[in-house]
């Protein structure tokens, strides 16, 4: 071996109590890379500098570094540095039960992300520096709880042009997301007496911790085609409601005007709040957009959206619109959440709107997204013909429900086999799985060419669950 460059000091010591000197080094490198002390690709000691280090005969060091070759630990070769072995990293791992980091899927079907590589980039960064020109010291303090005047304005003017929303800017709450924005609306509900929350079933898992943990008591409520079902929902004594009316997120049903009518007057009678999650309501492809519920009833409905589906969930950028009611409970929730949204994204965002930027996106996306799902659907319509496909005239994903007998962790393993990420309806049912075994499609993220392919792969999968 010709190690001829820098030496590298490395903190080891043996002891001449009688234990091998060889066993010694190899048994403290083995503990340093196990432990993470030592990582994948870092260098060690040549044989030449760390016997002279540690005062032995290369000879010994040689025969350590050789047995931890043969393990796998170092990566020896001629005229190179020693190092620790690429692999290393993930025999630690495995052996200490860890999952080890899965390769990146060749398709991912999971519906949660839009298409992120369309994100605006330069039309962002353009507001950006714009934001940062316009905005005056004062604006890089503290500001408004609810947040800036100018985004607060831009929202209420958007929502209701686009959603039909009632808004208006000093009851619109700039959040860090729908997430964040739920969180502190349970929170006010709470300060206002309520106790029980009704959940769509099935619903979103994530968004019913938030409710539980902010101390109120889930009660979930059936859903029929037509939406969420009222019989159900009277009976079952609760103080608020979230709902998905536009597009029920996940089996995509639309509240249909009766049930609506329905609801309304349900909300009246009980006196109850209803969150309305406008989550993907933006992208509808067969009939004109079914406007917000929150209009018809503003005094009892807290609209709440996310620029997580229309842009990108790295942006954590939500808004509510606050019943007069629940405004100063849920201004405060805000401020002692973190004082506040952050302001230069604010201020981005309020240019973005004004530009017109965002109905431009939305246009093009739409066009985007639509020739996905037509394709995904004909592509389903072939390969897997058993299945009944629903909630396709909104949003991003497809609801594929299966026979029976089908079994969906089965098939879930079976796609992670070939690449395959994938969601199942299993943890969005109270209790989880208590449904027909159903697959959520998402066509955000993979490109026209690759979905042939990814459903042909899918339908495989599916296949093989029967075979054994
Ligand atoms: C039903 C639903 N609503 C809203 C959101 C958006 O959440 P956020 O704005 O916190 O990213 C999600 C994200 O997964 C969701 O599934």
């Amino acid at each position: 071996m010709d190690e001829t460059s820098q030496p590298i000091e490395m903190l080891l010591s043996v002891s001449r109590d009688g234990r091998g000197l060889g066993t010694q080094i190899e048994a403290q490198l083995r503990g340093a890379i196990r432990e993470g002390r030592l990582r994948a690709g870092a260098r060690v000691p040549s044989t030449r500098d760390l016997a002279s280090q540690l005062g032995v005969s290369r000879r010994v060091v040689v025969g350590a570094y050789a047995q931890l070759a043969a393990e796998g630990y170092l990566t020896l070769r001629q005229g190179a540095r020693p190092c620790v072995a690429e692999t290393a990293q993930a025999r630690v791992l495995s052996s200490a039960g860890a999952s080890v980091p899965a390769a990146a899927p060749r398709f991912d079907l999971r519906p949660r992300v839009p298409d992120v590589s369309a994100f605006p980039r330069s039309q962002w960064l353009r507001c950006l520096r714009d934001a940062l020109q316009a905005m005056t010291n004062a604006d890089l303090g503290y500001g408004d709880p609810r947040g800036v005047e100018a985004l607060r304005s831009a929202l209420a003017e958007y929502l209701g042009r686009v959603r039909g929303v009632a808004a208006a800017p000093e009851r619109t709450i700039v959040t860090n997301g729908y997430s964040q924005g739920q969180g502190i609306v349970c929170r006010a509900l709470i300060a206002h007496g309520a106790r029980r929350i009704g959940f769509e079933n099935p619903s979103h898992p994530e968004q019913r911790r938030i409710a539980e943990k902010a101390g109120l008591d889930i009660v979930p409520i059936g859903m029929d085609e037509a939406g969420i079902r009222l019989d159900q929902l009277e009976r079952a004594g609760v103080d608020a409601l979230v709902l998905t009316p536009a597009h029920q997120h996940p089996t995509g049903a639309v509240l249909t005007g009766e049930r609506r009518q329905g609801l309304l007057t349900w909300l009246r009678q009980r006196d109850a709040i209803v969150i309305e999650d406008d989550y993907d309501a933006e992208y509808r492809y067969d009939r004109a957009a079914v406007g917000a519920l929150q209009g018809l009833e503003p005094d009892r409905i807290v609209y709440a959206g996310s620029a997580s589906k229309t842009l990108a969930p790295a942006l954590r950028l939500g808004w509510l619109v606050v019943p007069p009611r629940l405004l100063a409970a849920v201004t405060d929730e805000k401020d002692l959440a973190d004082c506040g949204t952050a302001g230069i994204e604010q201020h981005a965002f309020a240019s973005f709107l004004a530009r017109g930027e965002l109905d431009r996106h939305l246009r093009r996306m739409r066009a985007r997204y639509r020739r996905r799902r037509d394709l995904l659907l004909d592509e389903l319509a072939h390969a897997l013909p058993e299945a009944t496909v629903r909630g396709i005239a909104a949003g991003l994903h497809a609801t594929v429900e299966l026979p029976d007998d089908y079994d969906e962790q089965a098939i879930l393993d079976q796609a992670r086999r070939r690449g395959i990420n994938l969601v199942t309806m299993h943890d969005f049912w109270i209790p989880p799985s208590s449904g027909a075994p159903t697959l959520l499609l998402g066509y955000a993220q993979v490109p026209i060419p690759a979905i042939p392919t990814a459903i042909r792969a899918l339908a495989d999968a599916i296949r093989s669950t029967r075979k054994r």
